[in-house]
């Protein structure tokens, strides 16, 4: 039985991670931030020593855009230094490690979804804390790191503690108190359902993927209005939405106007995650 250390397991990704490796037979040591803080680089070093598993799950990250924007050095010591350090130390030990990265590594300028080897030229902190995060593991365990590239993520009973939820909970909120609503029209991403996520993360064992770069995200791509528009569809939820163009400029920052992912590597293996549509729905249902 193969064991998994999994760090930011009370995440939206983590939390799905902790119920579906332990379904599918993984023996797992799941840690939340105040028992392993990836910043501490002896800690880490204590705990896999002490685990001894054979991959590491790194699902931790400082993500939300304007505080990358504010504190650039902390953005690089979660997003880069640690992953780094984490990459090492499993290189040390023959540990596969899997950590995850964001559709934010891209300009936006493609126009249509990025493939996994599409040139990257992120537009903010936080994606370039988080493209150096992917080179410096890459590039100090070469032959066992899996950079996993997501897009909008949402998933979880209270999404992310950090970001303080996540867009499908916080529009179905909102409605509470609003009959209108504006919401960004112009920026398409890939929504992606942390659920569908996970199962897809430990398939990629399963079918034996060689490490590198792979986007896994639910099929398909809309704006953020149409997310919203089929959130409230799937949650009878009588709102109006309206659908405003930001340019994709907000609190003194650039966003892609496009970035959208295409899975092509983990698909060539028969992994392929649902419809974003489907992806909705799935979490809707096990939330509302
Ligand atoms: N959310 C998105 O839209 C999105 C989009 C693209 C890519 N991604 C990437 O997907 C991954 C998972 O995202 P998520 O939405 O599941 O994140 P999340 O819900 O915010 O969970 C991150 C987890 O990591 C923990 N953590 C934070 N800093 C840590 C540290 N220094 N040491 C150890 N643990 C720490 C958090 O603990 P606390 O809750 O206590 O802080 C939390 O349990 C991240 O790499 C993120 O960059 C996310």
């Amino acid at each position: 039985m193969k064991k998994i250390l999994l760090i930011g397991k009370t995440g939206q990704l983590g939390a799905e991670l902790m119920k579906d490796a332990a379904a599918r037979g993984f023996k797992i040591a799941g840690y939340e931030k105040d028992q392993l803080d990836i910043t501490n680089v002896n800690e880490v070093r204590e705990k896999i020593a002490q685990e001894k598993p054979s991959i590491v799950i790194n699902t931790a990250a400082y993500h939300v855009l304007p505080l990358c924007e504010k504190n650039p050095l902390l953005a690089m010591a979660i997003n880069f230094v640690a992953v780094n350090n984490l990459a090492r130390i499993c290189k040390e030990h023959n540990i596969l490690f899997v950590t995850y990265s964001t559709d934010y590594v891209f300009d936006g300028q493609k126009g249509s979804p990025y493939q996994e080897d599409d040139l990257t030229s992120p537009l903010q902190v936080y994606g370039m804390s988080k493209l150096a995060g992917e080179y410096a593991a890459l590039h100090s365990h070469p032959g066992g790191t899996f950079i996993i590239r997501t897009c909008g993520l949402y998933g979880g009973e209270n999404g992310s503690l950090q970001k303080g939820g996540n867009f499908v909970l916080n529009i179905i909120k909102q409605a509470t108190s609003q009959k209108t609503i504006e919401v960004g029209s112009e920026q398409v991403v890939s929504p992606t359902y942390a659920g569908d996520l996970s199962k897809a993360t430990l398939d990629l064992f399963k079918f034996a993927a060689v490490p590198g770069i792979y986007h896994l995200v639910n099929e398909g791509q809309c704006s953020w209005y149409e997310l919203a528009r089929e959130t409230f569809a799937l949650a009878n939820i009588d709102a109006k939405i309206i659908p405003v163009n930001r340019s994709g400029q907000g609190a003194q920052m650039k966003r892609p106007l496009f970035s959208a992912l295409q899975n092509t590597k983990a698909k060539a293996l028969g992994i392929q995650l649902p419809s974003w549509q489907e992806g909705l729905k799935s979490y809707i249902m096990k939330r509302i």
